[in-house]
């Protein structure tokens, strides 16, 4: 089993409502979410169908579009919508307006499609 390590992301402010940011954690691009509804999402930030930036994509109905082609990525369960593409997923929090998430290095344990 992978070691998961807790990870303070700073304050919630720090990503505009309704979009998101990428952070580089132990050398992997992770895209964080802030949802409308006050949600916090975490998915890997790479595409993977031509290595767009997930980050920068729009957010609605629990998910992602790739700015690069539009292909669409659940926040929950990373399930792509062009089978079989897929992200992993974090889980992420927010406690007292600060965002953490639980990393866990590479690995099949948190890829769930
Ligand atoms: S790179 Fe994301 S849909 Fe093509």
């Amino acid at each position: 089993m992978n070691k998961i390590i807790r990870i303070n992301l700073g304050p919630v402010e720090g990503i505009p409502m309704g979009q998101g940011h990428c952070f580089r954690i132990e050398g992997e691009d992770i895209a964080v979410f802030r949802g409308r509804d006050g949600s916090i999402s975490a998915i890997e930030n790479t595409c993977p169908h031509l290595k767009g930036p997930l980050a920068e994509g729009i957010i609605g109905d629990g998910k992602v579009v790739c700015p690069l082609h539009g292909h669409r990525f659940d926040l929950k369960t990373g399930k792509g919508s062009e089978t079989p593409e897929c992200v992993r997923t974090f889980e992420a929090s927010l406690e007292n307006g600060t965002i953490f998430i639980a990393y866990t290095p590479e690995s099949a344990e948190n890829v769930h499609c």
